[in-house]
């Protein structure tokens, strides 16, 4: 076996051994989760072949963040996840210390190519380096060329990081290669930049697309970069964010949005608005992928560094994907919504129109851990409401909250008595104002995690539950007579 791939072969055969030992009933029913150890970020999200890949970060020999190979699964319909063979280990001089974030393209010829960021370790006699790699093959099996590192810091004008320098977000268009990658820049802290090759081998530097000029965080992680309904999107998961008066941003690993304009000719991003992606306790580092449908699909890691810990585990896998999401701009907004082929696995459905509930109330047939559940609060009809609240994976010892001031247009997420034993943020109070007089809120469980979509996707919120898998009620309560409409499916 060639020297280069006797670590990726140790991989795949661990990890093979020790994932025919976890059963089904140990993972979540649609969020994938690792084969076997840790998962952080989503890589090389993209359609190849007739199906959707996703790869990840990847530790497969614990459960706490290591040595960062690549995982990766395949789906048709981004529920059902069949996992592949590990695609990359951290196996060269160029990535000796681990083969971090990065993306997928198709090449013209029909081969996966695989952009990443190979880390070179402080003892291989300098400072730690951060420089892009690839890796082509065919969708299962990865050879890294022999030029990695294939842009380093040396494409670098000055002031800008040889440490910090990484999560490359590769794309063809007009016959060239672009490449989005994060930067630490000296003064103005987190930076895109963007690069251009004619053969995914050569860069040269292009522009700053834009920075954080200190306003959004130090060091800004894994951009994507793509146009959507008449705007261009730049995504990007900044660290060390500081909360802002109006509360809207959140301090720690953030994810947010920057709405734009993009001059392809004068090669200018103008920034027009910034808005946070996800609200949520555990969301970070989203990437997205073009359906061939073209819908602008987006998954992000359901954890966040905040809140990952590195205490002992319940399962013996740790870290998951989000459910994976359509974008749409509307209103000027990014709005999310679960991906349509979630309602292939809607089983039994209770439909309850305009019920008025006063007090604390459940109804037959709405509970569980297995959930998609739109309630839609009728503000107008509600004037004696200020205050309604639908709580869940609730039993008499547990329960996580929403609770929605009506007046004053305010969501609070709080899952402080959901079962956690740790002190991080268990809440996020953030804006939920009515539309045409309703308030809509979806919720979608799967066992140990809650993502919630409010206004029909303008705002999301995902968050992880350590809530015994027996709590199943759903509650709804209010401080005056609340009008709902409730659709709630089990999903299986
Ligand atoms: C984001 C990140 C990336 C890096 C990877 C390492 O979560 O810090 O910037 O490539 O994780 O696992």
């Amino acid at each position: 076996m060639p020297r280069n791939q006797s670590k990726l072969e140790a991989a795949r055969e661990f990890e093979r051994a020790q994932a025919a030992k976890i059963p089904a009933s140990e993972r979540p029913l649609f969020h994938l989760t690792p084969m076997v150890g840790w998962m952080n970020d989503p890589n090389g999200f993209c359609y190849y072949n007739g199906e959707y890949h996703l790869f990840y970060q990847y530790n497969p020999y614990s459960t706490v963040w290591g040595p960062m190979h690549w995982g990766h699964a395949v789906t048709t319909d981004l529920l059902h996840w069949t996992w592949q063979p590990a695609a990359l280990a951290p196996d060269t001089a160029a990535d000796a210390g681990g083969c971090f974030s990065g993306t997928a393209v198709e090449t013209p010829d029909g081969q996966l190519l695989l952009m990443y960021t190979g880390v070179q370790p402080a003892s291989t006699g300098h400072a730690e380096l951060q420089a892009q790699c690839v890796a082509i093959g065919n969708g299962v099996d990865f050879r890294k060329v022999s030029q990695n590192p294939v842009l380093d810091a040396s494409a670098l004008p000055a002031g800008y990081s040889a440490v910090d320098f990484r999560d490359p977000k590769i794309w063809r268009e007009n016959d060239k290669y672009y490449c989005a990658a994060g930067n630490r820049h000296e003064t103005r802290q987190g930076s895109i930049l963007l690069f251009e090759s004619p053969d995914a081998l050569h860069w040269t530097f292009v522009t700053e697309l834009d920075s954080s000029d200190n306003e959004y965080g130090r060091m800004w992680e894994c951009p994507d970069f793509f146009p959507l309904d008449g705007k261009q999107l730049l995504l990007v998961s900044p660290q060390e964010m500081q909360a802002n008066r109006d509360g809207e941003f959140h301090a720690g690993y953030g994810t947010i949005a920057l709405l734009g304009h993009w001059d392809a000719g004068t090669r200018t991003f103008t920034r027009e608005q910034v808005q946070p992606i996800d609200h949520g306790l555990d969301f970070y580092a989203p990437q997205t992928t073009l359906a061939p449908d073209g819908r602008r699909i987006m998954v992000g890691w359901m954890v966040n560094w905040e809140t990952c810990g590195s205490e002992p585990r319940v399962h013996p896998w740790f870290g998951r994907m989000s459910l994976p999401r359509e974008l749409h701009l509307r209103h000027g907004r990014l709005y999310q919504t679960p991906v349509r082929e979630l309602e292939t696995l809607w089983k039994k459905e209770t439909a309850l129109s305009g019920v008025t509930v006063y007090g604390s109330q459940q109804f037959e047939g709405v509970s569980g851990r297995h959930v998609d559940m739109t309630v839609t609060v009728d503000v107008d009809a509600s004037p004696a409401c200020r205050r309604f609240e639908l709580r869940f994976a609730g039993s008499d010892r547990f329960f996580t909250e929403v609770r929605c001031n009506l007046t004053r247009g305010e969501l609070v997420f709080d899952r402080s008595r959901s079962g956690s034993r740790r002190d991080i943020p268990h809440t996020r109070h953030i804006t939920a104002t009515p539309h045409h007089g309703k308030l809509t809120l979806r919720l979608v469980l799967d066992g140990e995690s809650a993502e919630l979509f409010i206004n029909d996707g303008e705002r999301a919120l995902s968050a992880l539950l350590e809530t015994p898998p027996d709590a199943q009620d759903i509650t709804f309560r209010s401080d005056g007579p609340v009008k709902l409409d409730i659709l709630h499916h089990t999903l299986g």
